[in-house]
């Protein structure tokens, strides 16, 4: 893993990603993961620390991750692009990665995934799910059902940045997040995990100290 990551942190191959990047965002975690989550790509904040899933959307994610009964040292976490995607003359906002960049970064991943082999992936949000499964499709089409990547069985989720957004929609919020810890549920049970009944009762309505409190 160090030779491919070494590799990655200079990679030139989309040269308009090099100029705007602070730097490669690789991906973190447990070489032994069994679970690894899969997201889009590296935001501003990611790009500032160099690790995935840092920002707002990266919080939301641990907090998921802790409330299954790991930490983000015992997974691994990656993306489908390792830089982030540029924005010339955008002060702020992020935009998805076009198809020719993903094809591009996508043996970097598959490297990762080879070399990790966990028992299951998670795809976070729609990219993930496109680069993944090579699926374009709504994510009510695929979430919450069992795909399989060179035999590892995915589960396609949410991104955590649309869970954020649609914390705006009070109601839809929660359902949205129920769903992907449903889906998480799912997870767990396939990896053989203890699952009590507060963890399934998690993500119904705010409770102070909980994982949503
Ligand atoms: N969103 C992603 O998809 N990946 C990150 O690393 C951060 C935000
Ligand atoms: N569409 C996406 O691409 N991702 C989500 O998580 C939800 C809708």
């Amino acid at each position: 893993m160090q030779a491919i990551r070494e590799r990655a942190l200079v990679c030139q191959k989309c040269p308009h990603l090099v100029r705007s990047r602070t730097q490669v965002v690789f991906g973190v975690g447990s070489l032994e993961a069994e679970l690894m989550f899969v997201g889009e790509a590296p935001g501003a904040e990611e790009d500032r620390q160099g690790e995935p899933f840092v920002g707002p959307a990266g919080q939301l994610l641990t907090r998921m991750i802790q409330a299954m009964g790991f930490s983000r040292e015992t997974v691994y976490i990656g993306n489908i692009l390792k830089c982030r995607p540029d924005t010339p003359g955008a002060k702020w906002g992020n935009r998805p990665p076009r198809p020719e960049e993903m094809e591009t970064c996508k043996p970097y991943l598959l490297s990762q995934i080879e070399i990790i082999r966990p028992r299951v992936l998670v795809a976070l949000g729609g990219t993930a799910v496109q680069g993944l499964l090579g699926l374009s499709t709504t994510m009510g089409a695929v979430r919450g059902r069992w795909h399989h990547l060179r035999g590892i069985p995915v589960m396609p989720t949410f991104h955590p940045s649309y869970l954020l957004r649609s914390e705006d929609a009070a109601d839809k919020g929660f359902s949205e997040k129920r769903k992907t810890w449903e889906d998480m549920l799912k997870v767990l049970e396939r990896l053989e995990r203890p699952v009590t009944a507060k963890m399934r009762g998690y993500f119904q309505k705010p409770s102070p100290g909980g994982p949503n409190g």
